[in-house]
């Protein structure tokens, strides 16, 4: 019979499945950034015959997939390798949030899919400062490091380069006593691509007999 603690990580694996299956697709392969038990990673693989490949700064892995260690900072991968990188509550324990998603943009072809927690209230953060107390007491995962808000993250996103595709809230993962969720979808903007859309912008204004006035990075 499960305990409790199997419970939990079980639930917590079927959820997170049961959210990402709208946004990745069968077969792709995903990157799973801070996969924690790698549990979400089996099923993925197994229902959706995703390739996954499990990544943390510590070992929490529970399941028989291998699982990359790294320093938190720079992936041990080529740029755009995976369609698909995951950031499941894991960007407010990174003591660099920025330097993370970095990464995961230089990494991603397609999408960076993170959960965080909402944070917009007093209550709120009051749940989530008690639910990481009880996280750090039954399975060691460190604090947070972070108690940001959506407009935060949002704006780490636009500032690493990546464009929105999605945002909303996702629900609360533990019943009614965990903090609500907030999920989002942002397509990395690669440099090519943005060297593409300033080709296209400038030829469509010169079509248009107008003065091509593209600068910057800020397409
Ligand atoms: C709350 S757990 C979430 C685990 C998993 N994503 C899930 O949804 O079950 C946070 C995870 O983030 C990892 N982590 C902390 N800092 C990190 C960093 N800089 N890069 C990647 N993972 C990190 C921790 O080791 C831990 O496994």
């Amino acid at each position: 019979m499960k305990n409790a603690d199997q419970w939990v990580h079980d639930h917590r694996a079927e959820w997170s499945y049961k959210k990402l299956i709208q946004w990745v697709r069968p077969g792709e392969q995903v990157l799973n950034l801070g996969a924690g038990d790698c549990r979400l990673d089996l099923l993925l693989k197994n229902r959706m015959r995703c390739d996954l490949i499990p990544v943390d700064v510590e070992n929490h892995n529970e399941t028989t997939l291998p699982v990359t260690l790294y320093d938190g900072k720079t992936l041990p991968f080529p740029d755009q390798c995976v369609d698909v990188v995951l950031l499941l509550w894991v960007l407010h324990h990174a003591e660099d949030p920025a330097a993370v998603l970095s990464e995961a943009h230089r990494v991603a072809r397609r999408a960076v899919i993170v959960f965080e927690d909402r944070n917009e209230s007093v209550t709120d953060r009051m749940i989530f400062r008690g639910f990481h107390r009880f996280l750090r007491w039954s399975q060691g995962f460190s604090l947070p490091h972070h108690e940001w808000t959506r407009d935060q993250w949002s704006h780490l996103a636009t500032t690493a380069g990546f464009k929105t595709s999605w945002e909303g809230l996702i629900g609360r993962q533990l019943g009614p006593f965990a903090s609500c969720g907030i999920g989002f979808v942002w397509e990395p903007i690669h440099a090519q691509n943005r060297a593409n859309l300033k080709t296209l912008t400038a030829n469509s204004f010169e079509k248009r007999g107008l003065e091509v006035a593209v600068t910057g990075g800020d397409l």
